[in-house]
Parts: C-alpha cells; structure tokens; sequence
C-alpha cells in the first residue's frame, strides 16, 4: 500500500460485484447505508457475463434450432440452413450488454461507491484497492467461484470450460463433456441441438446426480432419444491434444475423440490470494463457512455467494446478499431456508426441483408417500410435443416437502412449486385452487389433485 492511501470510510465495503455482492449493495444503499462495491472484472460477475445470462441465451438459440428442424412434426416445413455462430454470440451479447448497462444505472442511481480494482482483505475492516484504502464498519465478502479442472487437466486449446465454450464462433462436430452435472447437461443440450455429436463422461452412476432418482432416468430417456451419448459411471483418466484433435481416456482403457473437451467438473471458491486467512477468517477447503447469519469468525465480516457452502445459484447469492444488508442495517430479517431454494437445469428438456428428494424425504421423514403426474395427460405438454411428469414427495398426511418437475419449459413452473414447499401447504389446499387451462401449471395443480385422492386426468 502506499503511504498517501486515501482512506475512505463506508458502513459497508462489498468485494465482488456479482449477484451477491451486488444485491447486497443495493439494498444496502436502499437501507441508507454508505456503500463501496469492489469489482476487479465487470459488475454483475458469472451469472451476467459467463453464466446464467449467456448459457440461457445459448439455450434459447438452440430451441430456435429445434424449433426449425423440427418444424415438420408440427406441420411447419422449414430447413435449418446453418448455425452462424457470429449472429448466436451478437444476439448473446447483446442480452448481456443490455442488462450490464441497467445494472449498472441501478448502481450509480443508488450512489454506491463502485471501486474498479482488485480488492484484498487488510485487516478484519479494511479493503486496499490500488492505492485506496476502504475501511468499513462492516466488510462482505463476495468474492465468487470460478470453473474447475482436475489434477494434470490442464484447460488451453481445445480443452475449456464454460468459459471460454460461450465465445466459441465454431461449432464443433464432435464434443465431450466432462461431468454431467448441471453445466454439463446444459452445454450438452446447446451443443445438440446446433448439430454437435456430443458425448457426457459422468463418474457418477447417473446424469443430474443432486437431483430425484427419477428425473434423471427421464433426463437420460430424453437424452438418448435426443441422440446426446452419455457414459455414467465412467471416470476419467486423462486427455491430450493435437491441432485438430482432443482425446479423452477413460479408466476403463476406452478412449474418445473429439474437437473440444468441455471440462464442468464444479466450481470452486475464489478465496486464494485475498487477505482472508491473513484477516483471521476461517477457511474450509477454499469455502468461507458461515453461520446462518451470514456471519464468518470474524466480526463485522459476512460472506455471501458461491464461497459459502452450499448451493451454488444466482438467486441464493442475491437472497444471502439482501439478508446481510438488512442486518447490518438492524432489521433483524429471517433466516433463508437453503431447503426452500429453487433449482434448474436448463437443458431440453428442463428441469425444476425444489425441497427434498425421494431419497431425502424418506432418510428426513421416514413415512412419506409420492405421487408422479405424467405430461402426457396434460394439454398443453402435448401441444409441446414434450414428455416428462411433476414428482409429489409428502409427509403421509402432511405437508408436501418435496416437488421434481422435467419437461420443456418445466423450468417456468418452479414458482408455484416453491411456494407451495415454502408455505408447507398440504395437496388438499393446492387441489382447491383452479388452475388455469390448458397450461403447463395446470399438470402442478393435477398433481395435486391426485395425491389428495380426487385425480382428474389422471390414475389415483
Ligand atoms: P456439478 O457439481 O453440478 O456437476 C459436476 C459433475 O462432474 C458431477 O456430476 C461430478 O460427479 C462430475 N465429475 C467430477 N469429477 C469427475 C471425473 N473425474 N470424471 C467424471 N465426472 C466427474 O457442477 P457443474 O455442472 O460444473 O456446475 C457448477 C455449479 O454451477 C453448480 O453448483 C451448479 O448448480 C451451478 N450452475 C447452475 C446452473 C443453473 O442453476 N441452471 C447452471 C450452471 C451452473
């Protein structure tokens, strides 16, 4: 630091401008609180510029895809004449830059402080920043995640990850996908559908392994039917590349050819090189623990976000970023409930879960009792042409604690899904609300009908 560092003084120094951070700010500002926000990269972090918003974008441009070369099911002849990868990536920017100019009006109509650098922790209350010195009476700390790889796997060439497979202005005939977690299912089904042969390599015996054993059974049908190969089970033993090749070994001694690796084995913490442990705060494994208060071990220090173990979403980040601005700010808010957060997969078809699984429940609850609607006798899934079902997990006579939904547009469905785990509601409450006809939402309310003993159109 040098010695004429201009010292700042602020109720709340934010580090990493992401989801988290960034939520946390505005409310914070909206709370009255004096803010500094600290970003190295661009404000918004993963979820604007290399995550949610992008792949999403990248998804839709593959419905489209779909869309057009499918036409003919639907009595629509159209050809799908070629991806041009420059126009997919002008139409994603453009998304993005839309939203990152917004985010950032909101920023400086809120008169945050927006410090661009990077930031290190000096001290349990101090951020230096270049020459600054921001000192608050309350630090968060919001540093993020970043995409992993595994040990001797190194990332460069045709070996990337999500990263750098959303700047892709090719697409590749041939890719394999390197986990079958969330992103890789994701990125498989974007790749798919612009005309890739894609294969999954998953050492897990089942593809979307957080997830209901029997969403995944029905993601793996559709994936077949989609023609995406998957290989559970299988782990991975190593890769090298030549100019126009990756090849990918397995333990099993089989080997894979392809023109890019994609490599979506999780995401770590981005807690390495901050001043974190120097500052006292406890670390596990790269994660920063926290009580459900958001606290760490050191007072006035919070953290919020992927570095805090758990789930590693958007929305939970803006929820955890929210909470600790309206305590520090004394508003006492309730704590989140990381059971009741909403998850998708936005890969075709989707799929939306929230609460516990089947598994879970049971382990949990001991006496539970589950009920599957299939979408194939709901109207508008077969004016979709898509197949799947909304899995019911119940306490017996109690609340349900557990909804599973796969499908095409599934993923708009998880709002009704959430409130009726949130609010513990029992079937019989959900049976008596009408919902509307013909929609998707309608196959929730069916569901619903069903595990209260009065199915519609469905078997009891
Ligand atoms: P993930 O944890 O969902 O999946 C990683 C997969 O890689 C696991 O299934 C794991 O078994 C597998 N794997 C690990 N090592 C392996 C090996 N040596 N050989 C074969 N397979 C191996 O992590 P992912 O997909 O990278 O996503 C990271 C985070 O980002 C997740 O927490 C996810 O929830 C979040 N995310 C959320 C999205 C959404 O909400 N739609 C979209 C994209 C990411």
């Amino acid at each position: 630091m040098s010695a004429d560092a201009a010292a700042d003084d602020y109720d709340v120094v934010i580090l990493g401008g992401g989801s988290g951070g960034y939520a946390c700010a505005l409310r914070s500002a909206q709370l009255g609180l004096r803010v500094a926000l600290v970003e190295k990269g661009k404000l918004g972090g993963t979820c604007l510029h290399v995550g949610c918003i992008p792949t999403k974008a990248l998804l839709h441009a593959g419905e489209v895809a779909d869309m057009a070369r499918d036409g003919a099911h639907f009595g629509v002849h159209a050809t799908l004449e070629s991806i041009d990868m420059a126009g997919v990536n002008a139409y994603k920017d453009s998304v993005v830059s839309r939203a990152h100019k917004g985010l950032q009006g909101l920023v400086k109509a809120a008169k945050i402080d927006y410090v661009e650098g990077s930031g290190v922790l000096d001290g349990p209350r101090t951020v230096v920043v270049g020459d600054r010195r921001l000192t608050g009476t309350n630090v968060v700390l919001a540093t993020g995640s970043y995409a992993k790889s595994l040990p001797g796997l190194e990332i460069g060439g045709r070996i990337m990850t999500s990263e750098q497979a959303l700047t892709l202005d090719f697409v590749p005939g041939r890719v394999v996908v390197l986990g079958g977690g969330v992103i890789g299912c994701e990125f498989a089904s974007v790749f798919r559908s612009f005309g890739s042969e894609v294969t999954i390599v998953e050492a897990l015996p089942r593809l979307v392994a957080a997830e209901d054993e029997a969403i995944s059974k029905q993601l793996e049908r559709a994936f077949r039917k989609r023609k995406i190969v998957f290989k559970t089970g299988a782990r991975f033993a190593g890769a090298t590349q030549a100019d126009d090749v990756v090849t990918v070994t397995l333990e099993s001694g089989e080997s894979l050819e392809a023109d890019l690796l994609l490599v979506a084995v999780g995401r770590g913490p981005v807690t390495d090189g901050l001043g974190y442990e120097a500052a006292g705060v406890r670390l596990d494994r790269g994660f920063v623990p926290t009580d459900e208060r958001l606290r760490t071990n050191v007072e006035g220090v919070y953290a919020v976000g992927d570095i805090v173990p758990g789930l590693q979403l958007a929305h939970r980040g803006f929820a955890q970023g929210i909470f600790v601005a309206e305590e520090i700010a004394g508003l006492s808010p309730t704590v989140i409930d990381e059971t009741g957060i909403p998850r998708v997969t936005y890969c075709d078809p989707e799929v939306a879960s929230v609460g516990l699984t089947e598994a879970q429940a049971r382990e949990k609850h001991g006496d539970i009792e589950t009920y599957e609607y299939n979408l194939g006798g709901n109207g508008k899934s077969q004016i979709l042409a898509t197949q799947g079902f909304v899995k019911l997990v119940r306490r017996t006579d109690g609340p349900v604690v557990g909804v599973h939904m796969i499908g095409a547009r599934m993923g708009e469905q998880i709002g009704e899904a959430q409130l009726i785990v949130g609010w513990e509601a029992h079937p019989e409450d959900v049976a008596g609300l009408v919902h509307a006809h013909p929609t998707q939402n309608e196959a929730l309310g069916e569901a619903h009908l069903a595990l209260a003993g009065k199915p519609l159109h469905a078997h009891a």
